[in-house]
């Protein structure tokens, strides 16, 4: 055997089984073996144990969305990750046997003013990078390699819990920018209307209600477990906005639905905010009269504003809220857990899923 062929062999033996997509064309997702993780990608060697799975793979699954890595056709799928380290530099705040989630997000390489103070979540040119999503693998891998300011350490009594953390970041997000903007005056919000009771929208709702607000969820199930699960945290449910008989202060919209932003924008009291932070399928059309829905913005004070991604701060903010959240509810989120090697069962959309979750080592 010459000593070329060997080398290749050896680099071969030590590939891994990752779930990748070519972005942009349909019908590519596949378990294929991609290479160990290298050195240069961190110094922690992680051991991936669960991925869960959202709305973004979807999308480019459907070859609608995300980017390879430069010179690559695949993508390593998964961003919602939570892995266990396996090795990590002596001196390092983390240690072999620590959960952790890693952040999706890296900031751009100029980097922008926002970048440059750890806020990549509000990067400003847009050469942000994601792992499994935006030119950088993602997690759906079995080993995959984080540096030491690319992660947080959860507390170890979430367990598997800790796959939520990056769901709950997002969340984390939308509240603490509702509270920047609430608080350009007075601002002492009492009630919530959260849209969607997706897991983005549950635990919004969550975060809600652990601020001490009064919480309404809309969505437009009327049996199954989402109801179960919005009563359950304490919120009050509707399959239809015309239940709520009430105005609130903060809007969180988790459905991406257009038409449901301005309907639901008419629900605000003097002073609200509402975050965007849904997305759905784009192409549907409506009629609106866009001078009544200044008007109301104006007279109002009121403040709509897009949320996407979260920086350290709000990973922190998650982890907090997760921990101090009931641990049974926050089981029933998480409504099918599927081994990595029947990946395609994780992409058959059941009508009960919740929270549908990858499980990648044990
Ligand atoms: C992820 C975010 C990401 C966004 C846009 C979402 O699914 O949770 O972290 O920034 O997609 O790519």
């Amino acid at each position: 055997m010459t000593e070329r062929r060997e080398a290749a062999d050896e680099k071969e033996a030590r590939a891994v089984k990752g779930l990748t997509a070519i972005p942009h064309r349909v019908g590519t997702v596949a378990l294929t073996d991609v290479p160990e993780p290298s050195q240069e990608e961190g110094v922690v060697l992680v051991e991936s144990l669960m991925v869960g799975i959202c709305g973004t793979d979807e999308e480019i699954i459907a070859g609608k969305y995300g980017w390879a890595p430069p010179g690559r056709p695949r993508l390593v799928l998964g961003h919602e990750a939570l892995g266990r380290v396996i090795d990590a530099p002596p001196d390092a705040d983390v240690s072999q046997g620590d959960l952790v989630v890693p952040f999706v997000r890296h900031p751009d390489p100029e980097p922008c003013p926002n970048c440059a103070v750890g806020e990549w979540d509000m990067c400003r040119n847009g050469r942000y990078t994601e792992h499994g999503i935006k030119e950088r693998d993602g997690f759906l891998q079995e080993r995959y390699r984080v540096d030491l300011d690319r992660l947080v350490r959860i507390d170890p009594s979430l367990g598997e819990l800790g796959v939520l953390l990056e769901p709950t970041s997002i969340v984390a997000k939308c509240w603490d920018h509702v509270t920047r903007i609430g608080s350009r005056a007075r601002w002492h919000p009492r009630r919530a209307l959260v849209t969607g009771a997706g897991p983005v929208g549950l635990l919004a709702a969550m975060l809600g209600i652990q601020r001490g607000l009064e919480v309404h969820i809309l969505d437009r199930h009327t049996d199954g477990p989402k109801p179960t699960l919005a009563r359950e945290v304490g919120a009050t449910y509707h399959s239809d906005l015309s239940q709520l008989d009430t105005k609130v202060d903060v809007v969180v919209e988790c459905t991406g639905s257009g038409a449901l932003v301005f309907e639901t924008l008419r629900r605000l009291h003097p002073n609200g905010v509402m975050a965007l932070a849904g997305l759905a399928a784009s192409g549907r059309t409506t009629t609106l009269e866009l001078d009544a829905v200044n008007k109301a913005l104006v007279l109002e004070n009121l403040a709509a504003f897009g949320s996407v991604n979260a920086n350290r701060r709000h990973y922190e903010t998650a982890t907090a809220a997760l921990a101090a959240a009931e641990r049974g509810w926050l089981r029933k989120l998480i409504t099918r857990t599927v081994p990595l090697e029947r990946w395609e069962e994780a992409l058959d959309e059941a009508p009960d899923d919740v929270k549908v979750v990858i499980r990648v080592g044990s």
